[in-house]
């Protein structure tokens, strides 16, 4: 397949887009990029002490691999500089060329279906409930010996969960077109196994 298609998957804090998303591009041979990591690194940059607009516009690759970006910090950093207006902007072309690159792509994200991609062949929203999200974070958080607890994980995805929702430039929402998996009762397998189908589905369309 040499022709753009791209699969948006958005959806709140520790929903599951990221498990699901790798295991889409990796079954069907497409490229993948975690959005989030952009805000990551951007929000990192700024608890440094750099200007978080400069960060976007000068970000690169090897920012990508700074070190705790999946930590609870950065995630809520990563959720403050996001409200910036021109600080999204300076991400979108990258993100749309990445998207629409030949051979296809996964993207995840809160504005893929929406801002990014609208015209994307296929476009997921990942949910689950506050506490279910919660607890896999709390898992993956204390796997990588961060000290925290179940508690103050859930006060965090509610708190980003409110900002990335209420915020005017690209709020997280549900494409009108989106196909929605709620995976609070799912295990990990059916859940990629549901998006698997969806992304089929298209390309049989396709021929
Ligand atoms: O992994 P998790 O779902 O917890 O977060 P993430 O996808 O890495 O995103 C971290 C933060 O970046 C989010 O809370 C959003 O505020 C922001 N973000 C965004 O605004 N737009 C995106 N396309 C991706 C992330």
């Amino acid at each position: 397949m040499t022709e753009p298609f791209t699969v948006a998957i958005d959806g709140p804090a520790a929903s599951g887009k990221g498990t699901i998303s790798r295991a889409v591009a990796e079954r069907f041979g497409l490229a993948h990029l975690d959005t989030g990591l952009l805000y990551r690194a951007v929000g990192a940059k700024m608890l440094l002490g750099v200007d978080p607009i400069e960060a976007a516009q000068n970000l690169m690759a090897e920012d990508l691999k700074a070190p705790d970006l999946r930590g609870a910090a950065a995630a809520d950093a990563a959720s403050k500089v996001a409200v910036i207006p021109e600080l999204r902007a300076a991400l979108v072309d990258f993100q749309r060329a990445f998207a629409r690159r030949a051979g296809g792509a996964v993207l995840d994200g809160r504005d893929i279906g929406t801002v990014i991609c609208p015209e994307a062949e296929v476009k997921l929203f990942v949910t689950a409930s506050p506490e279910v999200r919660a607890h896999r974070r709390y898992l993956e958080l204390i796997a990588k010996g961060e000290e925290t607890t179940e508690d103050a994980v859930l006060a965090d995805v509610v708190a980003r969960d409110a900002r990335d929702r209420e915020r005017a430039t690209a709020p997280l929402r549900a494409a009108a077109d989106a196909v929605f998996l709620d995976t609070s009762h799912m295990d990990i397998d059916s859940a990629i196994a549901a998006a698997a189908r969806a992304v089929e589905a298209k390309r049989s369309e396709r021929g």
